[in-house]
C-alpha cells in the first residue's frame, strides 16, 4: 500500500453502532509515527435502500479508486440473511469501482456453526459463505473468535481472526472481583478459553460436560471442579437463546457458588433469550458488540456490553500500514 491510497470505512444504514464507534476511534499506538494518519475518519457516503420489491440498491457517493476500503458489518440474529447479501453487494460495488483493496470487517461471521457435514445431506454453509465474499471481491477478511478456527482455511484470501480475550481480560479486572473468583468454561469445546483465561488472571478453572441430544437442546450436566464460595465466570464464544447458560447458573449454586457472571463474545440474543436470562439464576451476561443488541440492553437491566470497536480500529490501521496484527492477540488498545 502506497502512502498515497487513505483508509476508507464504509457501512450499512442498519447496525451502524459499531461501525461509527470504530470511526471514531483515534489509535496513534505508531511510536515511530510511521503513518500517523490514523482512524478518527468519518464513514463514507453511501446510499443503501430497498426498492419497492425488496431488492438492495446501493451506491457511493464519493470516489474509491485506488482506496484502501473497509466495509464494518455488524449481523445480528434478526435479519442475517439481509445483512449478508447487502455486504455482498457493497463489497462487489467498490469492487466495480476500483478500489484497490477491500477488506470485509465482520466481527460475528454468519453461519459459523454450519462448519462441517455433521450429518448426510448437511451443507457446509460457512464454507458457501466464504465463497460468495470472495466472488463478490473481496480481498481481505477480519473477524472475531471464529466458533471453529479452521475456518480461516475455507478462505482463498487472508482472513484474520482476532480475539476477544485481552478485552474480556481487561472487563474481568475492571468489574469483577476476580480475586475470588473462578473460571468456567460450559462444555468440554470451551475448556482451552476457559484455561487460557484463568491461566493469565492466574486462578483455578472449571469444567462443566454435558452430553447434547439436538442442537439448542440440553441434556445431562456434570460439574468437574470446585466453585464453593466463589464467584463464578462463566465463559463462551457465542450465547444463543443463553437455555445453557441458565442451566448452568443453576448447577454452579447448587455446588456452592455464590454468584455467576456470563461472558461471551458473541451475543447473538435469538428467541427468547431475555425472558431466560431474567428467569435464571445469572447475575450478569456480559457480550461485546459483535452483534448489535443496544435495543436488548435496554430490556434487561442484568446485560452488560464491552466494546471492542478499539481493537478493530487497531486491527484496520495495522492492516492498512503493513504491520503485525498479532500483537491484538494478547494486548486490548484503550
Ligand atoms: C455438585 O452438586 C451435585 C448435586 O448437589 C453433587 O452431586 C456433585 O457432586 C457436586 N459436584 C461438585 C464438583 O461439587
Ligand atoms: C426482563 O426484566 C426486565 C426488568 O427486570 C423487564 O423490564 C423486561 O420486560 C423483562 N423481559 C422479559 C422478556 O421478560
Amino acid at each position: 500500500m502506497s502512502a498515497t491510497n487513505s483508509i476508507k470505512l464504509i457501512s450499512s444504514d442498519i447496525h451502524r453502532g459499531l461501525a461509527e464507534l470504530v470511526s471514531k476511534r483515534k489509535t496513534n499506538y505508531d511510536k515511530n509515527k510511521r503513518n500517523t494518519l490514523i482512524l478518527g475518519l468519518p464513514l463514507c457516503k453511501v446510499d443503501l435502500k430497498r426498492e419497492s420489491n425488496n431488492e438492495v440498491s446501493f451506491s457511493i457517493r464519493e470516489s474509491v479508486r485506488d482506496e484502501d476500503i473497509y466495509i464494518v458489518s455488524q449481523i445480528s440474529s434478526g435479519d442475517v440473511n439481509d445483512r449478508l447479501l447487502e455486504l455482498l453487494i457493497m463489497i462487489n460495488a467498490c469492487r466495480t469501482a476500483s478500489a484497490r483493496r477491500i477488506t470485509a470487517v465482520i466481527p460475528n461471521f454468519p453461519y459459523a456453526r454450519q462448519d462441517r457435514k455433521d450429518k448426510s445431506r448437511a451443507p457446509i454453509t460457512a464454507k458457501l459463505v466464504a465463497d460468495m465474499l470472495t466472488t463478490a471481491g473481496v480481498n481481505h477478511i477480519i473477524t472475531m473468535d471464529l466458533h471453529a478456527s479452521q475456518i480461516q482455511g475455507f478462505f482463498d484470501v487472508p482472513a484474520d481472526n482476532l480475539y476477544a480475550e485481552p478485552s474480556v481480560l481487561r472487563y474481568i479486572k475492571e468489574n469483577i472481583d476476580y480475586k475470588n473468583s473462578i473460571l468456567v468454561s460450559p462444555d468440554a469445546g470451551g475448556a482451552k478459553r476457559a484455561a487460557s483465561l484463568a491461566d493469565r488472571l492466574d486462578l483455578n478453572f472449571a469444567l462443566i460436560h454435558k452430553e447434547r441430544a439436538k442442537p439448542n437442546e440440553v441434556s445431562k450436566m456434570v460439574l468437574v471442579g470446585d466453585v464453593t464460595d466463589k464467584i463464578s465466570i462463566i465463559v463462551d464464544d457465542m450465547a444463543d437463546t443463553c437455555g445453557t447458560l441458565a442451566k448452568a447458573a443453576d448447577i454452579l449454586l447448587k455446588n456452592g457458588s455464590k454468584m455467576v457472571i456470563a461472558i461471551v463474545t458473541h451475543g447473538i440474543l435469538s428467541g427468547n433469550a431475555i425472558k431466560n436470562i431474567n428467569n435464571s439464576n445469572l447475575n450478569k451476561v456480559v457480550c461485546t458488540n459483535t452483534v448489535p443488541f443496544e435495543k436488548k440492553l435496554l430490556l434487561c437491566p442484568r446485560l452488560d456490553t464491552i466494546d471492542i470497536s478499539g481493537v478493530l480500529a487497531e486491527s484496520i490501521r495495522r492492516l492498512h500500514n503493513g504491520e503485525s496484527v498479532s500483537y491484538l492477540f494478547r494486548n486490548s488498545p484503550l
